[in-house]
């Protein structure tokens, strides 16, 4: 079965690859533009994104909208990830957290795919905590700095198996599975 992937994010097209590579789906990577609304949710981008890209003929595809959730900045940068990544960076979230004791944080991911002209969406969470600077070189984002609870590394530390074993994606890409599994 071919499924397309929807990102510009090499970082996303790397672990759908892998994860979705090993349960025997065939990949392809499609860079199709759809508009981020601004909105509350990751749900409400991706319910957005499927309804943009409903008529324009791409076949099965997948697209995935995630972020960084700080608890004590309120859920900040949550849906305003991959803006804030880009502005202050790792280096500023560090900033903000300067003398605050409560580092804990999640990541979340959302994927929304349209199958055989059904669409759904599955969602995947990763607990964890805002290291005191960025430490590691793999992945993407924010990984240098996201420690996930019960481990004393960072995402940028992890082979990319073992972040998938835990993180937000690789849990909703295994949600995708179980419910591509029921489609099929
Ligand atoms: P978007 O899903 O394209 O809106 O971007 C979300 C942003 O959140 C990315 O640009 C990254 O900065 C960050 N992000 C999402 N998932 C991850 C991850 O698995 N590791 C690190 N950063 C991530």
């Amino acid at each position: 079965m071919r499924l397309k992937i929807i990102t510009s994010n090499p970082g996303k097209v790397r672990e759908f690859h892998h994860a979705l590579g090993s349960l025997g789906l065939d990949i392809e990577h499609a860079n199709e533009n759809c508009d981020e609304i601004q909105a509350d949710t990751l749900e409400e981008v991706v319910l957005s994104c499927l309804a943009q890209l409903r008529f324009r003929e791409l076949g099965d595809y997948v697209l995935d909208d995630s972020g960084l959730f700080i608890n004590a900045l309120g859920g900040f940068p949550g849906v305003y990830s991959s803006y804030i990544f880009r502005t202050i960076g790792m280096n500023g979230i560090l900033k903000l957290l300067d003398n605050i004791n409560d580092r804990s944080a999640y990541f979340e991911c959302c994927i929304g795919c349209s199958f055989r002209g059904e669409e759904f969406v599955v969602w995947g969470r990763c607990d964890g905590s805002i290291g005191m600077h960025p430490s590691g070189t793999d992945g993407f984002g924010f990984d240098p700095i996201f420690i996930p609870s019960d481990y004393d590394e960072t995402f940028a530390e992890m082979s990319i198996d073992k972040k998938e074993a835990i993180s937000h994606r690789g849990r909703a890409i295994r949600e995708l599975a179980i419910a591509l599994e029921e489609k099929i």
